[in-house]
């Protein structure tokens, strides 16, 4: 075999239109801030400036509320048919298709994402979950209660009202559909804030909904930092409801301010420290592959990453040899290259948190296998990260890290790896790789997180539900689920005597 192969031809990738200063969307206008102030938002492949973005604040936040009630109290949205929105949905969900490349090329460019994960991944996901809502617009019902007495009773599930949502930086196009599919499918109206790290894709889709026909007000999208945009929407009166995706200190703050205002309601989808359980009977191969897909994707930042990964002693060295043939051979680079794996991390705090966490990892007495590094000299890459010894008591086996270092720890037995597994605050998701279905069932049984995982990791689908136990957060996301957290249940009795 010759080494001189040709390289493969780039596909071509229609770059995305940005403005020298992008403005917010309120009352289906694009404004200013009403200080006049921007912020940066950055191409963290190098460091610099994409463009400078409308920077929301409190008066933003008062104008997007004012507009997100006006259009749930007397707008057209509050008249239509849930057919007729519905419908609504879907054709903005067939707009993000058309679009497609260009809002993976913006999602890559802003966050650092593979364009080809962005692509195949991300904007595929945030069409199916739009078409998923936009089916139940019509099918949210109340029941009728046979009561005792000359009384007819029913019940009304009808939409919360004004939300607010604030959400992250690590899949800003599909945080903010599984935020807006249940929020326009129930009829409830919106006031969103993207992260500051990636406010780009959002200000997009809302450029989307309104060529969709969604009516002015219906959504608003206020850019900004969080203890300035985010906690003018936690604490605003006239927000019924705020739904949060981030860290758990956030959370608390959220849920705290939110209590100390007008009880809004509140959901939260926080971290994880998740188990995912290798058994020596299972298809090793198969494990490496999921545990190794379960960590490093999306650059170790997910939520739900298979961050404690319990391998049981029998074959934790053939695993061992087979994950690092694949760690140490992970590209890490462009984005926008077609053979890039891992592009870099979202940003210099993120960057300086997870390499402050290999430190710790390495003082802790855990065995770097591979990676470690930082990778080139601008720009956040880091190489793909493989600890071993690694033990409960440890720091990086207790905190989230949010990156592409991944800890293993051995077990001997399965009620050892239960009791391990459950032994932290955290409760989003587990996996375990078996191939005896007893051994399956009992884990997932005894595993207190939000989804489990039998055979495979990160399954996602906008049909089925997802979110945490314990300090994972609160409330459900996707699927059928996600709809109780937008509706309030209305009881009418109807005198028939
Ligand atoms: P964060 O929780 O501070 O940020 C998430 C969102 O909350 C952003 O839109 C931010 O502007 C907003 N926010 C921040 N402070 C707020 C406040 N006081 N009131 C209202 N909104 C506020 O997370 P951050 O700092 O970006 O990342 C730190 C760590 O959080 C990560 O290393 C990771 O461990 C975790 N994280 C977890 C995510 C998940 O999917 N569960 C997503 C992002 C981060
Ligand atoms: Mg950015």
């Amino acid at each position: 075999m010759t080494t001189a192969t040709a390289a493969p031809p780039k596909p071509s990738i229609k770059m995305p239109r940005v403005k020298a200063q992008e403005p917010m969307f309120i009352a289906g206008k694009w404004v200013d801030s009403v200080s006049g102030k921007t912020f940066p938002t950055l191409n963290p492949s190098t460091g610099e400036t994409i463009c400078q973005v409308a920077e929301g604040d409190k008066a933003d936040v008062d104008l997007a509320v004012k507009a997100a009630r006006k259009a749930f109290d007397s707008g057209p949205w509050s008249k239509m048919t849930a057919a007729e929105r519905g419908r609504l949905i879907n054709k903005l969900a067939d707009l993000i298709e058309q679009n497609a490349q260009e809002l993976a090329a913006l999602e890559s460019l802003d966050n650092g994402k593979p364009y080809k994960d962005a692509l195949t991944i991300d904007v595929p996901l945030t069409v199916k979950c739009y078409r998923y809502y936009a089916g139940w617009t019509d099918k949210i019902h109340g029941k009728t209660i046979p009561v005792e007495g000359p009384f007819f009773c029913y019940t009304r599930h009808e939409p919360v009202g004004v939300v607010g949502q604030i959400i992250p930086w690590n899949f800003p196009l599909l945080m903010q559909a599984w935020k807006w599919g249940p929020a326009l499918a129930t009829g409830c109206t919106i006031v969103l804030k993207p992260a500051e790290q990636t406010p780009l894709t959002a200000l997009r889709v809302a450029a989307l909904a309104q060529e969709a026909g969604i009516p002015d007000g219906v959504i608003n999208v206020v850019p900004g930092y969080g203890p300035t945009a985010g906690a003018a929407i936690t604490a605003h009166m006239g927000v019924d409801k705020v739904a949060f995706t981030g860290e758990y200190t956030t959370g608390q703050i959220i849920m705290e301010t939110a209590a100390k205002s007008n009880l809004k309601r509140v959901t939260l989808e926080l971290g994880g420290k998740s188990p995912n359980v290798v058994f020596a009977d299972a298809d090793l191969d198969a494990a490496v592959e999921g545990a190794y897909f379960g960590l490093f994707f999306n650059q170790g930042q997910c939520c739900c990453a298979g961050s404690r990964l319990f391998v049981e002693d029998r074959v934790h060295d053939e695993f061992v040899d087979k994950m690092l043939k694949k760690a140490r051979s992970r590209k890490v680079g462009d984005p926008f290259a077609a053979d890039t794996e891992q592009g870099p991390q979202v940003s210099q705090e993120q960057f300086d948190r997870v390499m402050g966490f290999i430190d710790v990892g390495k003082k802790e007495g855990a065995k770097l296998l591979c990676g470690g590094n930082r990778v080139g000299s601008k720009g956040y890459f880091i190489e793909a990260t493989v600890f071993d010894n690694v033990t409960d008591e440890m720091k990086i086996a207790k905190d989230e890290i949010f990156g592409p270092v991944m800890n293993i720890l051995r077990f001997k037995d399965m009620d050892e790896v239960v009791q391990r597994g459950n032994q932290t605050y955290y409760g989003l998701a587990a996996a375990v790789w078996t191939k005896d279905i007893t051994k399956a069932h009992r884990l997932a049984n005894s595993l207190r997180a939000g989804t489990v995982w039998i055979n495979c990791y990160d399954v996602f689908d906008a049909a089925a539900p997802f979110g945490g136990f314990k300090m994972s957060g609160i409330g459900r996301e996707l699927g059928e689920y996600a709809l109780t957290n937008y509706t309030e249940v209305k009881t009418v009795y109807v005198n028939l005597g």
